[in-house]
């Protein structure tokens, strides 16, 4: 199997979708799982621009430093050069759905739907709430990146 490649798509790219990039980066090294990660936004407020500082803060908290990470909006090649685009929430999936390419070869899912207790549910939009939010932002992504490196270290059969 060629190594995953994985997109992590929210709406800012600057909150939520940094963390679950993070998160499933982690998850995979510890692993020792050989896979590509990404991020980015369906919108383009924020293309550039470094992750919010409470993300930051959130990350470094676990270990990571995201400082360097730079937003930026999703495109239609992005739908070929990822195996797998995963959606923070359903809002987004659904724009995904709404621009993503016929002969897309990108599987395209909700993350939570990685886990079985959360099917159908979205990762909450932390970016107007306090710092805590932020901490509920990183329960959801780490507990989903650590499904997803499971299933991808699974051996086929
Ligand atoms: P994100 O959070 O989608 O998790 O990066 C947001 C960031 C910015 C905005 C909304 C959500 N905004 O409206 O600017």
């Amino acid at each position: 199997m060629s190594k995953p490649r994985l997109l992590f798509v929210c709406l800012g790219n600057i909150c939520r979708s940094p963390l679950a990039e993070a998160a499933f980066r982690k998850h995979a090294a510890d692993a020792g799982l050989d896979a590509e990660a990404d991020s980015a936004g369906t919108a383009a407020y924020h293309v550039g621009k470094s992750p919010d500082p409470r993300s930051v803060r959130e990350a470094a908290k676990n270990g990571i430093d995201i400082a360097r990470y730079s937003a930026r909006q999703i495109d239609e090649d992005d739908f070929f050069r990822f195996t797998h685009i995963f959606a923070l929430d359903q809002s987004n999936l659904h724009d995904l759905r709404a621009m993503q390419p016929v002969n897309s070869t990108a599987e395209l899912a909700l993350l939570l739907d990685t886990l079985p207790h959360k099917l159908g549910v979205s990762v909450v939009d932390p970016y107007y709430g306090d710092e805590e939010g932020f901490a509920e932002t990183w329960q959801d992504v780490s507990e989903a990146g650590l499904a997803i490196v499971t299933q991808l270290s699974a051996p086929i059969g």
